[in-house]
């Protein structure tokens, strides 16, 4: 029996305009979802503001896509974590592949841009994953492990207790490609986030982690996905840009 309530997120990425945004929104809120499930929107930072006031008693949060690793002052284009927490949001991805892959984002980005985020209350996704030709090389645990050890560094179990904390476990191989690890292959590497989480922080925050698959979900597959033991949420990029999906995917969750 699962303990843990599942996370369905949104990463819209760098798509909509604000009238596409606002659209999009009206029509996840005007879907039947099912109750059970916390949802988490995150659009891109022009929208926040707007979607925050489309989302009131909505019961539906809403994330960034990413933060800066800096407090404030001459960074030009940096959006910063006290900015987030002064629209209310309450979650930002941290570490998402996109960012690692074309912005260059190293893991010792990625544990600045983290402390940022708790320092300041913002619950973090903090995404992992590993390419398809560390797969094929058997290195996906130690890749892991590597992300975690080091996106975590110097990060203390009293930090994150009081915050919801999420992982988002997402194969670059499975991102937007329409391949998605098989329940089996996800499970195996969220017991292992699981376990990695009982050495760096102790039993109880390691048991209440939430920990998200990302990777192609749909509608048609996110059941299979949320029904292994580990899979506490899904982290959706495509499919999350029609509200009628997105809606089905929340609603299989409980189906
Ligand atoms: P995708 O993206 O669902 O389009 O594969 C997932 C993600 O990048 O978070």
């Amino acid at each position: 029996m699962k303990h843990r309530r599942p996370i369905i997120a949104g990463n819209w990425k760098m798509n909509t305009t604000i009238a596409e945004g606002i659209d999009l929104i009206q029509g996840i809120k005007n879907s039947p979802l099912s109750q059970g499930t916390d949802i988490v929107l995150c659009p891109p930072f022009t929208h926040l503001n707007t979607a925050k006031t489309l989302l009131k008693n909505s019961g539906i949060y809403l994330g960034a896509q990413t933060l800066s690793e800096y407090t404030s002052g001459a960074y030009t284009g940096e959006i910063s974590a006290d900015m987030l927490k002064s629209l209310h949001i309450e979650y930002v991805i941290i570490g998402h592949s996109e960012r690692r892959t074309i912005f260059h984002e190293s893991n010792a980005t990625i544990n600045a841009k983290l402390k940022q985020a708790l320092n300041s209350q913002l619950n973090p996704i903090l995404c992992v994953g590993e390419s398809l030709e560390e797969r094929e090389k058997d290195l996906t645990h130690s890749i892991i492990a590597t992300q975690l050890r080091e996106g975590l560094a110097g990060v203390h179990a009293s930090s994150i207790e009081t915050l919801d904390f999420v992982i988002a476990y997402e194969p670059i191989w499975a991102i937007g490609t329409g391949k998605t690890a098989s329940p089996e292959q996800a499970q195996d590497v969220h017991a292992y986030i699981r376990s990695e989480l009982r050495i760096l922080f102790g039993n109880t925050i390691a048991e209440k982690t939430r920990l998200q698959y990302g990777g192609s979900v749909k509608p048609e597959n996110s059941q299979a996905l949320l029904s292994k033991l580990d899979i506490d949420g899904a982290l959706v990029g495509g499919a999350c840009l029609n509200a009628e999906s997105f809606a089905n995917i929340i609603n299989s969750v409980h189906a």
